[in-house]
């Protein structure tokens, strides 16, 4: 296909591993929303450790090729570029929920006035669970405390104004204003710094939730100044299931003392954290929110990713992601027009690669053309009630990839 041809970045989908079916034949692979694909470097980069581990034993610590005491400052550069942020403000740590703890634990801090957390009415299961449980750990109640915003009635998608007042409308209440970069569901990429700054005018804390988001958009969280981000490493960032997370704590609480946090001896600034003082002195930064020494064979994979990530750059592959999924929107409205409803909003600033769509043709079969999509060879995923994913990913799918699916689409459409 021409535009394969012209694809500057199309180099890099041989250094993945693509996932073949039980007859050895490719399958068109559009689930990086979900788990991303297995650079091929990952092996090398975990034999690394075996290797050095086996050699060395402890003295790996510091006498390993990438030593494990500085392990996860070595992902710090290339995570801080693809947030937008400076090396300081971001450590590669645990994984999200439980950030989303800990970043809660320091910015969620309600009192008589405020006490409230305003979410979208969507969010992710497992941001609500985080929200309502932390609620109640401060003797709150989530059906006082937890407000929930919701789209227009018969939309899908949230609109900037509709938050932006809102968060205006609850100002002295809002303790806490938790948003995610791009919505799991619908794909929507919200407009970020205006409602960083809506929240901030009214005194709230603010934290992004990025799952969605890192790897896949380019994003400047300094200048925006959210409080925190957490995000996971599994979806567009390549580094497995279950990776080593991470998290963004802007530079003007990098040194409070003031904050509570829960500490752990990793958090400790380096240069004594080996001399066993009783008292806890934290690292200036996003890092004196560690708590434990990183799982070096967990974190090994995402060092191979975030070097792929360095060679293709954010900027190129955004612009490769826009072209990809504006070609998999135009395939779908044009040769499968009747069937499928796509809810991702159409312009490219209000959304990252990720299309999300209905089945309106024979929609009580929806979850069922979903499952005969996969027999077509297409990974896609379903979310109840009644969305399909697709994901074409810039770094390993093809402007082909894009074609294989919408034709895979409409042969489990007419099944
Ligand atoms: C938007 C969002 N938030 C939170 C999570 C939970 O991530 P973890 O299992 O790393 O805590 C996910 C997982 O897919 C997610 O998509």
């Amino acid at each position: 296909m021409a535009h394969d041809a012209a694809d500057p970045l199309a180099r890099f989908a041989a250094e993945f591993h693509h996932p073949y079916d039980g007859e050895g034949r490719k399958l068109t692979y559009l689930g990086g929303h979900s788990l991303g694909l297995q650079p091929k470097s990952v092996a090398q980069y975990i034999e690394q450790e075996l290797k050095d581990w086996r050699r060395l034993g402890v003295l790996g610590h510091v006498a390993a090729e990438r030593p494990w005491i500085g392990y996860h400052e070595v992902a710090a550069a290339a995570l801080a570029e693809l947030v937008g942020a400076d090396q300081n403000e971001v450590v590669a740590m645990n994984s999200l929920t439980i950030n989303l703890h800990l970043m809660m634990v320091s910015f969620f801090r309600p009192d008589a006035q405020r006490d409230c957390v305003l979410i979208e009415s969507s969010a992710f299961p497992s941001d609500r669970y985080a929200v309502v449980s932390q609620l109640k750990f401060h003797g709150l109640d989530a059906a006082r405390n937890l407000i929930e915003v919701e789209p227009r009635a018969g939309q899908r998608t949230l609109r900037t104004e509709d938050l932006i007042d809102r968060i205006a409308k609850e100002g002295s209440r809002l303790a806490l204003v938790l948003l995610p970069g791009v919505q799991y569901l619908t794909g929507q990429a919200l407009d970020l710094p205006p409602l960083i700054a809506a929240a901030r005018r009214v005194g709230a804390a603010v934290g992004i939730d990025l799952a969605h988001s890192i790897g896949n958009m380019p994003m400047r969280l300094h200048d925006w100044n959210a409080d925190f981000a957490v995000w996971c490493s599994y979806k567009y960032l390549n580094a497995g299931p279950g990776a080593v997370g991470g998290c963004f704590v802007h530079e003007r609480h990098g040194r409070r003392s003031d904050l509570p946090r829960f500490a752990g001896w990793w958090g400790h600034k380096r240069h004594s954290r080996f001399l066993f003082e009783q008292t806890f002195d934290p690292s200036g930064g996003a890092q004196g929110w560690q708590i434990s020494n990183p799982p070096i064979l967990a974190a090994a994979p995402l060092l191979a990713s975030l070097e792929i990530f360095q060679r293709a750059g954010m900027h190129a592959l955004r612009e490769k992601s826009t072209a990809l999924t504006g070609f998999l929107q135009l395939l779908i409205e044009d040769l499968i027009p009747e069937s499928v409803q796509i809810i991702t909003p159409s312009l490219p600033e209000q959304r990252g690669c990720q299309l999300s769509m209905r089945i309106v043709r024979r929609a009580a079969e929806a979850k069922r053309c979903q499952e005969r999509l996969e027999l077509c060879g297409v990974i896609g995923d379903w979310r109840e009630p009644d969305v399909l994913r697709l994901s074409p990913v810039p770094l390993y799918n093809s402007f082909s990839d894009v074609f294989a699916a919408v034709q895979g689409l409409s042969l489990a459409l007419d099944a």
